[in-house]
């Protein structure tokens, strides 16, 4: 059966601002690819950004050296954000012409012809719904892409999108993890003074749950600040989370991954976590998340997520 895991694919074609790939950089991504294969992951994510262009060019050489395997995976990419100057942020773009000339230097770079589904990568403000409606028909109707979606959106952002669409908007792309809650402190703080500061747009999950939208998680992982990473930054749970993590995965013969992984599956929003890590062991040990998200008692949940949160619900 295929996995609810999806593949994040900014890992691949080395360093973001290297110029280039070479050979060893290919086996790399060859070698995550066959770990996600091997889970049964069948779905892969790209955006046209991703290590400027190299994560999906490299992509594209293992796609043209392994006939058949287009057939039996589904890509995702997304446009919208313009690199500046040396390769940094430089700002969003959802003109018409900017999501068009994006969606064909995918499809250059993948070496295919058509994407299973184009995400718009974050909110333009600049961005006029029925210009970004009538590229995405021109698109859906080309068959350079079979559905469409958007990323880091809320919900009114997707209503006013949809109203220049023929077809329901089909995924909305969230940073959504054990360490980026907001998405659940924003329900259980509904009717709470601390309700306003979640920083997630109340109400997303609603939506994408009422118009069968797919929730995905980006960083769902948190980067591997609770399985074993030094990050930067670390907050000021991150030790209790890492340490309950560790206990529940002993208790349960797993792996930590699985855990961080499960809590998300657990939601009721049927999440699909879109992995980082381009370690084929650490891609491996993400193969229990389902069964163990599946299993996962409300007494865990709500302690996770009590430990991430630093305190008690109210
Ligand atoms: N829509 C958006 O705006 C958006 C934004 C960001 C990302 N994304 C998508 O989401 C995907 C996942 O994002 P992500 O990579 O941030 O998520 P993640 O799966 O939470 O984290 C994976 C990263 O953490 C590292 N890591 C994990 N556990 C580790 C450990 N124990 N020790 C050392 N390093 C560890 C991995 O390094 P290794 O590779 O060495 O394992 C990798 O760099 C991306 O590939 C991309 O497709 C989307």
């Amino acid at each position: 059966m295929a996995s609810r895991l999806i593949y994040g694919c900014m890992g691949l074609g080395g360093p973001w601002d290297a110029p280039d790939y070479g050979s060893e950089q290919v086996r790399q991504a060859e070698a995550a690819v066959e770990a996600a294969l091997a889970l049964g992951i069948t779905r892969f994510d790209h955006a046209d950004i991703y290590g400027r262009g190299k994560s999906e060019a490299v992509f594209g050489e293992l796609l043209q050296g392994s006939p058949g395997l287009r057939d039996r995976i589904q890509l995702q990419s997304k446009v919208g954000i313009r690199l500046g100057e040396g390769g940094g942020f430089g700002h969003y773009d959802l003109s018409a012409s900017a999501i068009l000339d994006g969606v064909a230097g995918t499809l250059r770079r993948l070496r295919t012809d058509y994407l299973d589904l184009l995400l718009l990568h974050r909110p333009d403000p600049l961005l006029d719904p029925a210009e970004v409606g009538s590229a995405l028909t021109r698109l859906l109707a080309d068959g350079a892409v079979r559905a469409v979606g958007v990323s880091n959106m809320s919900a009114a952002q997707m209503g006013a999108l949809q109203d220049h669409l023929h077809v329901p908007l089909a995924a909305d792309q969230l940073e959504l993890s054990l360490h980026h809650h907001g998405f659940v402190d924003s329900t259980v703080l509904v009717n709470h003074a601390d309700g306003a500061a979640t920083g997630f747009p109340h109400g997303t999950l609603e939506h994408c749950l009422r118009h069968g939208i797919e929730v995905q998680a980006w960083s769902p992982l948190a980067g591997g600040r609770y399985t074993g990473r030094n990050v930067a930054e670390p907050g000021p749970h991150d030790g209790a989370v890492a340490a309950l993590v560790s206990e529940l995965a002993a208790a349960k013969g797993t792996t930590v991954e699985a855990v961080v992984l499960g809590w998300l599956l657990r939601h009721p929003a049927r999440i699909a976590p879109v992995i980082g890590s381009a370690t084929p062991q650490r891609i491996a040990a993400c193969a229990d998340a389902e069964a163990v998200g599946g299993a996962m008692t409300r007494e865990e949940w709500f302690a996770l997520y009590q430990t991430a949160r630093g305190r008690s619900i109210p």
